[in-house]
């Protein structure tokens, strides 16, 4: 007997369409497609039809007889929002570091001072499996109650490989038992430990010569990402770390220009990342570089916010020609949230992005930056059944209707999840 779920009479249907193959750039970023009194057809966690209720009804008839009925009447639905960067694998809180913050310390002062990355990597050492197991469970809970449905997350808080490798394990684990989908980033490039703060190469060696090919030989992750920041990792360290993970099948991505201009930018063209992401001090000539490839610029508007920083310009590199996308960047010291839809009103008052614009980067675009796009991300039969009814009117309520949670209903793999 197959499993069909029929959504029927949303005030709007809201998706990229097209874009699949290559990313929203430009126009097509601003671009979606609206059906209104719209229904779709899922059979078996894929998208059969969307479309109108008569042309459905007419060609779906048996399917229509034995299907689960949703009426969404006076709401819209998107595709599942999906959130392609995060930390959300951790122990302990920094709210100290918080009012620190508060009251003028520096965000880099702090972690040179031994807190920071450093203090949620003690914590997140000291923490068994099984808690980081239910901590990060409860969180991607709370990322789905808000409309995401695909994340990405990161290791980062481990820094020797037995500490990598239990992030990545913890990660493995929620793969097989989470309904969402999750993308693993292998990010042993976090932070130069302690042990190695004379001569940070040495870590580099590590992470090249001893990190890598186990966590590749063990499947543990899709992508390698390194932190390229001043005090942090040198362009060039992170251009051997990356190039070394391509050369176990890691694809790169790179936190670029978060802090200071330091070449991220330009580097992760060169280099092909799937996503540069940050990019708040990125340079002109990073951004021209960026406009002539496919990678995807993860913005991470919560970042700024919450370290009282300048925003990126998303609307400068758009108009660039650079394909934009958001995410929260959800971690316990730069950005403590779980809420992507919070980010998408960001982009719009802080980034000069218009609400389109936000909806393609939270869905098809956020898709591409981990590489799901033929998958996820947009509404189109032939892909995966993951999608949000929210409770409103049209989309503009999305980023208009701000610092709450509108999301009704979840859909994963054509299931609900969330009701
Ligand atoms: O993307 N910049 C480096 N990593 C994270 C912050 C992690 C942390 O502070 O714990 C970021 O902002
Ligand atoms: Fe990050």
């Amino acid at each position: 007997m197959n499993d069909i779920l029929y959504i029927k009479n949303a005030d709007q249907i809201v998706t990229s369409t097209g874009h699949s193959e290559t990313p929203a750039k430009k126009e097509a970023m601003r671009q979606l497609q609206i059906i209104e009194n719209g229904c779709l057809l899922v059979e078996n966690g894929i998208i059969l039809a969307v479309g109108d209720d008569q042309s459905i009804r007419q060609t779906y008839t048996q399917h229509l007889n034995c299907a689960k009925i949703i009426d969404a009447k006076g709401k819209i639905v998107t595709p599942g929002l999906i959130d392609p960067h995060t930390h959300l694998i951790y122990a302990g809180s920094r709210e100290k570091e918080y009012v620190m913050r508060l009251e003028g310390k520096s965000y880099m002062d702090i972690m040179k001072a031994g807190g920071g990355i450093h203090a949620t990597t003690r914590a997140t050492q000291t923490a068994d499996f099984q808690t980081l197991y239910e901590e990060t469970k409860r969180r991607l809970d709370t990322l789905l109650l808000y409309g995401v449905t695909t994340v990405e997350i990161k290791s980062g808080y481990g820094l020797t490989l037995e500490q990598e490798l239990k992030q990545l394990e913890v990660i493995a684990e929620l793969q097989k038992s989470h309904p969402m989908d999750i993308a693993a980033t292998f990010m042993g490039a976090h932070a130069i430990p302690e042990r190695h703060k004379e001569q940070p190469d040495r870590y580099v060696d590590e992470i090249t010569e001893e990190m890598l090919p186990v966590v590749a030989e063990r499947k543990l992750a899709e992508f390698n990402d390194v932190f390229c920041e001043k005090g942090v990792f040198t362009p060039e360290q992170s251009r051997r770390i990356l190039e070394a993970g391509k050369t176990y099948g890691l694809i790169p991505k790179i936190h670029a220009d978060e802090i200071e201009p330091y070449g991220g930018a330009e580097l992760a063209a060169q280099i092909e990342a799937i996503s540069a992401d940050h990019l708040l001090k990125a340079s002109d000539q990073g951004i021209q570089a960026l406009a002539k490839t496919n990678t995807i610029c993860v913005l991470l508007p919560g970042t700024a916010f919450f370290l009282m920083a300048d925003f990126a310009d998303a609307r400068k590199m758009i108009d660039a020609g650079v394909a934009v996308a958001l995410s929260t960047d959800s971690n316990p010291g730069s950005s403590p949230t779980l809420s992507l839809p919070f980010m998408m009103n960001l982009g719009c008052l802080k980034m000069g992005m218009t609400p389109e614009e936000t909806i393609n980067a939270a869905t098809i675009n956020a898709a591409h930056a981990i590489g799901r796009a033929k998958t996820v991300g947009s509404i189109e039969p032939g892909k995966q059944a993951d999608f949000v009814i929210f409770n409103v009117p049209n989309y503009l309520f999305l980023s208009y209707h701000y610092g709450m949670n509108h999301v009704d209903t979840v859909i994963k793999r054509g299931k609900i999840v969330v009701e």
